[in-house]
């Protein structure tokens, strides 16, 4: 089986990218030790600390957050890193091109249950304007040159892209090497499984009421058809089945509270996610535009996620023409 470094030379990617990606590499097995020696490393549970969008930090949260800043970092090949644990950007070396930003810890809450957990990355350059700190950042998902997550799971997985197609590579403990599993990710265009939490359901707006309501009638409504839900309440290992087996993943603008109608961030969660998704031949949207056309204000900023296979997705903003309401979330293209 082929080494992640011998597959990223062939498929051209540039050196200082290669090393980038094997900064963030190192630091996952070193997050992977962690979580896979569970309450024996002695980091579960909450510290008293909030993190920027005043959520409980895990200890795990903040110990990945360190370490994969750091590390990124000391490489002095990126420029400046963008972290869902950081309120603002953090500078690196002035004359770097790249541009990192990442969730440290996807899905902490699974932690505490032993259940998957990831880290999401997305990679950037320079702009070729003049720009500082956070204006960095403000490109759209369209830029990105690679994005990818690393799941910790029963095995340590990592699925990536540069722009040419999705890899995963599963983690060898033995050696210490990520190695090619899967060479082309393709994602079916249909799908009968799909992915929301159901309990927002009161929250939802027309559109994905009246769309999940046809998914639950299965066979007897008039998508003709049963269709399966699963919800793993962490996005990477969501995301990480619909590209294995299909599937669509929802996350969508609600009303259940008017000063955060959106849950994922665009630049770390979203956006990277919807890299893999497209290039493995899927569709992300808002439910009303491209999720990589948004143009984003914030390194923060917080989107609606529908994403998966290409059909299924079709067939959701099919609702999304018909039912037409109020959004919720403020429209951003
Ligand atoms: P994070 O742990 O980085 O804050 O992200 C959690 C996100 C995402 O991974 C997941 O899809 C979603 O929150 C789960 O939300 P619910 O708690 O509503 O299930
Ligand atoms: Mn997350
Ligand atoms: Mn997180």
């Amino acid at each position: 089986m082929q080494r992640l470094i011998p597959v990223l030379n062939n498929d051209h990617v540039p050196l200082h990218l290669i090393s980038v990606i094997n900064t963030l590499l190192i630091a996952a097995k070193e997050i992977s030790f962690r979580l896979h020696q569970g309450s024996l490393a002695g980091t579960l549970g909450s510290t008293l600390d909030e993190n920027v969008q005043g959520e409980t930090q895990k200890k795990l949260d903040v110990v990945s957050n360190q370490l994969i800043k750091s590390m990124l970092l000391e490489t002095n090949l990126v420029h400046a890193v963008a972290s869902e644990e950081e309120d603002f950007v953090v500078m690196g070396n002035p004359d770097a091109k790249y541009l990192v930003a990442f969730d440290p810890l996807d899905g902490s809450s699974n932690i505490d249950i032993n259940g998957s957990v990831g880290t999401i990355f997305s990679i950037l350059e320079k702009p070729d304007h003049p720009a500082e700190g956070t204006e960095l950042f403000l490109q759209t998902g369209d830029e990105q040159i690679a994005a990818g997550y690393i799941l910790y799971g029963p095995s340590t997985m990592l699925v990536l892209t540069t722009g040419n197609g999705v890899k995963m590579f599963t983690l060898d403990h033995s050696i210490g090497e990520f190695l090619l599993t899967v060479e082309k990710v393709t994602l079916a265009e249909q799908t009968q499984e799909f992915a929301i939490n159901m309990s927002n359901r009161r929250f939802w707006t027309s559109p994905m009421e009246h769309y999940i309501s046809d998914l639950l009638s299965g066979e007897l409504g008039v998508r003709k058809k049963n269709f399966n839900m699963r919800w793993n309440a962490a996005m990477v290992s969501d995301v990480h089945r619909v590209l294995s087996r299909s599937g669509i993943f929802m996350y969508p603008a609600d009303c259940k509270n008017p000063e955060k109608p959106c849950k994922l961030r665009l630049m770390y969660e979203a956006n990277p996610m919807s890299f893999l998704v497209e290039q493995a031949g899927g569709r992300s949207s808002t439910g009303y535009e491209r999720i990589m056309s948004i143009q984003p204000t914030d390194i923060h900023e917080r989107v609606s996620v529908i994403m998966g296979s290409r059909a299924e997705v079709d067939s959701c903003l099919g609702y999304y023409k018909k039912y037409q309401c109020d959004r919720p979330d403020t429209p951003k293209v």
